[in-house]
């Protein structure tokens, strides 16, 4: 079972190493990550992925990621964090995904010729525009923009996704496009559209066949319903701008996203490490990449160990499925009134007899690169032992938010 497998692997190379390392010990299966990056890159079909750095924020890995043909650029989630990794030369295509709004980091990129030609920055409003006009005395350093498009589902009155960008129709995005191209010290280099409601939303769970059955049928509504209306728009904007992209997607929605043909490149994070959100999707098999260790410390009984930490909990609407799994070994389960706490976990299950105090632990994440946050170093998984230790963001001194 690959579960044992796993949690004799990752035991296995705890025991080789030369000193007993901290703990929570971070983890990454480069084995799992390189076949998952092979994997994404076959479902984009020639379609070039860029990568979406939240959902890794370990700056080796982003490189890793970089390093597959197949992979091109990365998207970013703060200007901070894309001057740095620019500074750091992990990349020289960075496009920031989100608007900014922080005055130093503007000030920063329009200071600089070099990243502001390596950058470009997400904008949904002229307040945007006007934001960056009032930091700077000259024009003379281009700012590369593109404009964020609504790709959420209309039914009716309802708006079925991420709730974003009020740029949803041709005429709002054309009226935005025209008054970039209107004003000095700006150039309009891409599109993106994040169909969030496909790319993110499971849709084979178990148990549930009959709620997922009802998403597949919203998600092929979406993409048929986008994809009339991000064709118009692209087009539109083609005869204002000389577009550089068109970007799009997420990890769940990758060959959904590029049987668009408005579409010249797919984004992509959470599929690389598949945390356990992305367990359950059609369209592609997990393999888990990301892990992190924790000791048993006391036995309150029996059929309970109870663990140092491990309460990392992800970000969105809060239900179970942000909680954190106990993965290997395998049979192990949070108590439904502790769950996964800040120094002390529970753990319940038949492995929980077999544990000794010391023992390890390993666990999953809900989500994607929220887990090194937690955590400096990340030790690299090949084969059966850890060959490398590298710095998470975190451990580079760097917090993004
Ligand atoms: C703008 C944008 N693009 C793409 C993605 C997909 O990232 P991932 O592949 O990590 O799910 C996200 C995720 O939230 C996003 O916000």
């Amino acid at each position: 079972m690959a579960r044992n497998r796993l949690w004799a692997r990752l035991n296995g190379a705890v025991e080789a190493l030369d000193e007993p390392p901290a703990t929570p010990l971070f983890a990454v299966d480069l084995d799992a990550f390189d076949a998952n990056a092979a994997d994404l890159v076959r479902r984009a079909g020639g379609t070039p992925i860029r990568v979406a750095s939240k959902s890794l924020r370990v700056p080796a890995l982003l490189r890793r990621a970089l390093a597959h043909d197949g992979f091109h650029g990365i998207l970013a989630y703060s200007l901070r964090e894309a001057l740095w990794l620019h500074d750091q030369g992990v990349s020289d295509d960075i496009v920031v995904a989100y608007p900014c709004v922080d005055r130093a980091a503007l000030a920063s990129l329009i200071g600089s010729p070099s990243a502001a030609a390596a950058i470009t920055l997400m904008v949904d409003d002229t307040a945007h525009l006007e934001l960056i006009d009032s930091l700077r005395a000259s024009k003379a350093v281009p700012v590369r923009v593109a404009l964020d498009v609504d790709a959420g589902l209309r039914m009716g009155s309802q708006h079925i996704g991420p709730k974003r960008s009020p740029l949803h129709d041709s005429h709002d995005v054309l009226r935005l496009a025209r008054a970039v191209v209107a004003r000095n010290g700006f150039r309009l280099v891409g599109l993106m559209s994040y169909e969030g409601q496909v790319a993110g939303v499971p849709d084979d769970v178990p148990g549930q066949r009959a709620k997922s059955l009802v998403v597949r049928r919203l998600k092929a509504a979406s993409m048929s319903q986008l994809k009339a209306r991000r064709l118009g728009i692209t087009q539109k904007v083609a005869d204002v701008a000389e577009l550089e992209f068109v970007n799009a997607g997420g990890s769940g929605s990758v060959e959904a996203t590029v049987a668009d043909p408005a579409v010249t490149e797919v984004a992509a994070g959470s599929g690389l490490l598949v945390p356990t959100l992305f367990d359950h999707y059609q369209a592609f098999v997990p393999r888990p990449a990301a892990f992190y260790g924790v000791p048993v410390v006391r036995r309150p009984g029996p059929q309970l160990v109870t663990v140092a930490g491990g309460g990392y909990t992800a970000s969105g609407a809060v239900g179970a499925d942000r909680a954190p799994t106990p993965w290997a070994p395998p049979g192990l389960h949070l108590t439904s009134l502790e769950g996964a706490g800040e120094v002390q976990t529970p753990l319940t299950g038949h492995p929980a007899s077999l544990l000794q105090v010391g023992d390890l632990v390993w666990f999953r994440h809900a989500k994607s690169g929220e887990l090194f946050e937690h955590g400096n170093v990340v030790h690299l998984l090949a084969g059966d032992a850890f060959i490398d230790v590298v710095p998470t963001y975190r451990g580079a001194g760097q917090a993004f938010g």
